[in-house]
């Protein structure tokens, strides 16, 4: 047998090198290469013999085609039933691709996965569980759905998570009954061997596998520890053999830490189709879902949810959920026209400016970029002749959002003098706009789309950037238009 290879890896991008570097190359950090051994004989067995077992489908599209010839058919989507992952996933979950799940521990991304392949009781689905026993999360499948008797989760086995190399079969075998529950499809493995796991595919022959997470199973070919990098990576390899060439798609959860001591999902964004990150706050309840990388749909689309008691629900008007329903009256908040993703919606902007105690004044920020702030500061204090030099000033994003959309500049400035003032904005104003550095109000994108959801929320009145009312048609608004040319015509539109 050939000797295995050994490879130092980037713990932080997966950048290759032949020998040990201390600062990567590629994304520049210190001491992060790691020695990988690779073993010679690339993908384990029981990967190779499961995705064989299960189709041997797709041989022939090995051969060079024709462009022309290749048919331009979409792929046949798989229905997730849940809008907004459907969109994030750029239409539906593609058979044979593989979707890394990413996201900070305790985000809820075992919660998403687990809330969805429940209401998909028409596949039969193996969820493989190894950080998890399968009485965890039954107890969670009730959690999400706690009046239904129909998602029962068959826990008889597995008392504990396994240790490892547990070659008995999974708690349940499927059941070919055309009359059986809705859940019944549903098949709960909690192991962390991955040639115990292809030996139960190989059984079930699931037809959406989910492996949660990444980082707990290890496969016998590597001889290091769980959720080291070289485990990961041959790990995910050995699926991604088997999602292509079985045609079943895999679903990867994965953990990021910030340290990137333990094998992050960096270093598998290479190997996946898609790569999905659920992120927000903890102490918040709103959840974002964004598509970082998608080989088969638009990174741009955006998924909220709100983490309840029982599940994560959908949030199909955000909107509503952002604003504060009763402000009259309060100074410091100005309400935005933003756009994450291809939807619009409007985003309530706070401010508090006070006296500042110490020397150095506190500028802080939460959910905006700390730095376009001290921008706009300057802007204000330069062009608009506000000295706010020796104050403290406090930038909030209702709802825990974090948005990164230039159209807010606008608002963060109104916002501020609000406070700074001591005078509300009127009810029923709005306002979209990129501030420049000369105090400039420039043109922001889609802005139809911005007016539109405005006039749907009930706003009266919205501040727009005068140069995108170049082709746009004023006629079919009911909502006032405001177009500003400067930082002052804004403020004047809006303080008098
Ligand atoms: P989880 O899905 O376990 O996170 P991850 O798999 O990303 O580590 O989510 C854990 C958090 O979600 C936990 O702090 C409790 C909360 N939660 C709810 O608020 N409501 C629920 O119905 C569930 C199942 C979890
Ligand atoms: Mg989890």
């Amino acid at each position: 047998m050939a000797k295995d290879k050994i490879a130092y890896v980037c713990s932080n991008c997966g950048q290759e090198s032949a020998k040990w570097i201390g600062k990567c190359p590629s994304c520049g950090q210190w001491n992060t290469f790691k020695e990988i051994r690779i073993a010679n004989d690339s993908g384990t067995m029981a990967a190779k013999s499961a995705a064989q077992h299960v189709r041997t489908a797709r041989n022939d599209a090995n051969k060079p085609m024709r462009l022309r010839d290749i048919s331009s058919k979409d792929d046949p989507r798989i229905d997730v039933h849940d809008g907004e992952l459907n969109r994030v996933l750029g239409g539906g979950l593609v058979p044979g691709s593989i979707v890394l799940l990413g996201g900070e521990p305790g985000i809820g991304k075992s919660t998403l996965t687990l809330q969805t392949i429940l209401n998909m009781p028409e596949k039969r689905i193996l969820y493989v569980s190894g950080e998890e026993s399968a009485h965890q999360l039954k107890m969670r499948a009730e959690r999400i759905k706690p009046t239904s008797s129909q998602n029962d989760i068959p826990t008889e086995r597995h008392p504990d998570i396994p240790t490892s190399r547990q070659n008995d079969n999974p708690t349940q075998q499927p059941n070919d009954n055309p009359t059986q529950q809705p859940n019944d499809n549903l098949l709960i493995l909690t192991e962390t061997s991955l040639e115990a796991i292809f030996t139960h595919i190989k059984e079930i022959q699931p037809e959406i596998v989910v492996i949660d997470s990444i980082q707990t199973i290890a496969t016998e070919d590597v001889d290091s520890s769980p959720g080291s990098i070289s485990q990961v990576r041959e790990c995910a390899a050995a699926l991604l053999r088997f999602a292509k060439s079985s045609g079943v798609p895999v679903i990867l959860i994965g953990h990021i830490n910030k340290e990137g001591t333990l094998a992050g999902p960096k270093i598998l964004e290479h190997i996946v189709d898609t790569v999905i990150q659920f992120e927000g706050d903890q102490h918040y309840m709103y959840r974002i879902l964004r598509a970082m990388k998608n080989r088969f749909g638009s990174t741009s689309e955006l998924g909220i949810y709100e983490m309840r008691q029982n599940g994560l629900r959908q949030v199909s008007n955000p909107s509503e959920l952002l604003l504060t329903q009763d402000h009259e009256g309060l100074s410091g908040i100005a309400i935005s026209s933003a756009i994450e993703g291809v939807r619009p919606f409007l985003v309530e902007t706070q401010a508090l400016v006070s006296s500042a105690a110490y020397g150095t004044p506190q500028r802080s920020a939460t959910g905006f970029d700390q730095r376009r702030l001290n921008m706009l500061l300057a802007v204000l204090e330069k062009r608009v002749g506000f000295k706010l030099m020796q104050k403290d000033v406090f930038l909030n994003i209702a709802g825990g959002l974090r948005v990164t959309d230039l159209a807010m500049d606008l608002s963060v400035i109104a916002a501020v003098l609000s406070s700074n003032v001591d005078t509300p904005i009127e009810n029923g104003w709005c306002m979209a706009g990129e501030v420049g550095l000369s105090g400039e109000v420039r043109p922001v994108s889609r802005i139809e789309q911005r007016i539109a959801e405005a006039e749907k929320l009930g706003f009266q009145h919205i501040i727009i950037p005068k140069y995108n009312l170049q082709g746009l048609n004023t006629k079919k608004f009911q909502i006032e238009l405001h177009p500003v040319r400067k930082v002052e015509e804004a403020l004047r539109a809006l303080f008098g």
